[in-house]
């Protein structure tokens, strides 16, 4: 590692998706060493891996970008590490080298069940593994799910669109349903989203559920006339169906029970109809304990994520807890990781992107947090103690990944899949190419010999 890439102070940054490379650019180019580190190969995160597969132009904006970062020389990527404390490293290791930060962006990685009777049947899925598994993630890319012909989506978010536009598009399912806990006024997703699915949209069904919400809708000061126009204002743009998929929402209605066969496979969905209710100013779903079965054989939770909550940091509501009395507040947002328990700051620790804030926001958003995230770690940095001997911290750091026994990617190992990638992509006519499994990568990068035979 030459001397002269580096600065003042030494950060390690934990996750390499939107937030935690726009974080390290700009820490790089304030006077900060930066060691990230990356769970997956690849980076990018949810922008490589969330993002639907058939938007190459957008992704491969962003993955421009990304290598435009990744080539800063104040910037070390060691990809294929786990930070947490069942990872590779905790964040006490971390700290215990001598990193004067780390910044945690690690997105939100875990998984929010609701606790419904059946949620453990087979045809039971969450959409992020799903979303994982079409944009070949290892090892959801190879994994198997069991997607019937009727699937039921619980949520009315773009990740709910994203799914039903896979289903629709590439699995072509017979029926598609969108349960939605409040009324048509409620739902999250953009009318750019709907567009891919809105030719599939049964709208005899569309209309009739405005009318069932229609007076509960009032009841609240809504109108569900403007919610009907919203939706049906994605059709004149909207992608021409390429399957006969039924889809339809079925709104008020709230998930009570997923009912399972002898044989422990999903084949009916109990929902329970709701109403709505002003709270503190905030419409909410009421349930009214009437319940009826829609005949599906698949659920997919669309619901949004939470953090991990094995980690190592302290969690409260789905979220990392942060400083509720920041000392290097940005915005009016506090970043600094928090332990409620101790009643203090958690050492040296900094929280950004979706870590911060979970399943919130477009990927400018989460930029914008993780450059934020990184304007607080500069703050903190002014006054924390000086840095020794930045070398013998990184190559005590390296020494210690040579021991974990496991390949750990470098920038020059990512140029060599790069490469690769853009050979299959023209070999076989596609606009771009993934290796599904991290064994096919290890090989085009040559830290893995090819299994022969
Ligand atoms: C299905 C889906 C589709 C989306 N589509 C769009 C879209 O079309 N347009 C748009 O603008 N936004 C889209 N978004 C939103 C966008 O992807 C997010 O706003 C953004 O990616 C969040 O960035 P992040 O860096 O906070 O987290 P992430 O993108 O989740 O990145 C987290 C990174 O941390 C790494 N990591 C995780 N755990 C660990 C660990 N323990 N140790 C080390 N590293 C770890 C991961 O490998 C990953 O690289 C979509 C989101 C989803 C879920
Ligand atoms: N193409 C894109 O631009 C794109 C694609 C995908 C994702 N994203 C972004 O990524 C972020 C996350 O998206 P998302 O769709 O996961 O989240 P989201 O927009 O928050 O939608 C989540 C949906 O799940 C419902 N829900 C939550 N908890 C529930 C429960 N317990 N029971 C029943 N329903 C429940 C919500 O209903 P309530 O409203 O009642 O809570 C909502 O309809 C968003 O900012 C989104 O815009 C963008």
């Amino acid at each position: 590692m030459a001397e002269e890439t580096f600065g003042r102070y030494l950060v390690a940054v934990i996750g390499a998706g939107p937030a935690g490379l726009f974080a390290s650019r700009l820490l790089a180019i304030n006077d900060v060493h930066v060691v990230l580190l990356n769970r997956d190969i690849i980076p990018g995160g949810l922008a490589e891996y969330g993002i639907y597969f058939d938007k190459y132009k957008m992704k491969e904006g962003l993955r421009k970008q990304f290598q435009q970062i990744l080539d800063l020389p104040a910037i070390d990527y060691f990809g294929n590490v786990i930070v947490g404390d069942n990872g590779d490293f905790r964040l006490s290791d971390l700290r215990a080298l001598g990193f004067q930060a780390l910044l945690v962006t690690v997105g939100a990685q875990g998984t929010k069940w609701l606790g419904l009777p059946g949620e453990n049947l087979v045809g039971v899925y969450h959409a992020k593994d799903l979303v994982f598994h079409y944009n070949l993630l290892p090892p959801f890319s190879t994994k198997d799910f069991r997607i019937g012909k009727r699937v039921a989506l619980i949520g009315a978010g773009n990740v709910m669109l994203d799914i039903a536009h896979w289903l629709i598009h590439e699995l072509m399912v017979d029926e598609v349903i969108s349960v939605v806990r409040r009324g048509p006024n409620e739902v999250k997703f953009s009318k750019e989203e709907l567009k891919t699915v809105v030719h599939n949209l049964d709208l005899a069904k569309l209309f009739s559920e405005i009318e069932r919400a229609r007076l509960i809708a009032n009841a609240v000061g809504q109108n569900v006339d403007e919610a009907k126009d919203y939706i049906l204002s994605a059709l004149p743009k909207g992608l021409p169906a390429v399957s006969k998929t039924r889809f339809y929402f079925d709104f008020l209605a709230s998930p009570s029970r997923i009912v399972g066969n002898e044989q422990g496979y999903v084949n009916g969905l109990e929902i329970e109809d709701t109403t709505l209710e002003c709270v503190e100013g905030e419409v909410q779903a009421r349930r009214l304990g009437t319940k009826r079965i829609l005949d599906v054989d698949t659920v997919i939770f669309c619901i949004g994520d939470k953090v991990d909550e094995s980690f190592g940091l302290p969690v409260r509501h789905n979220a990392f807890v942060k400083n509720p009395n920041p000392l290097h507040p940005v915005d009016g947002l506090s970043f600094e990781a928090y332990d409620p328990d101790l009643n203090r700051p958690v050492d040296r620790v900094f929280v950004a992107g979706w870590s911060r804030e979970a399943s919130s926001g477009l990927v400018g958003i989460a930029r914008k947090d993780g450059e934020n995230g990184a304007r607080a770690v500069l703050e903190y940095l002014q006054s924390a103690p000086g840095l020794m001997n930045p070398t013998s911290i990184l190559d005590e750091f390296t020494a210690k990944m040579d021991k974990l026994n496991k390949p750990i990617i470098h920038k020059s190992d990512l140029q060599k899949l790069i490469e690769a990638q853009v050979k299959e992509a023209e070999k076989s006519g596609l606009p771009a190419y993934k290796f599904p499994t991290n064994d096919e990568m290890l090989v085009v990068m040559g830290l893995k010999k090819p299994v022969i035979g």
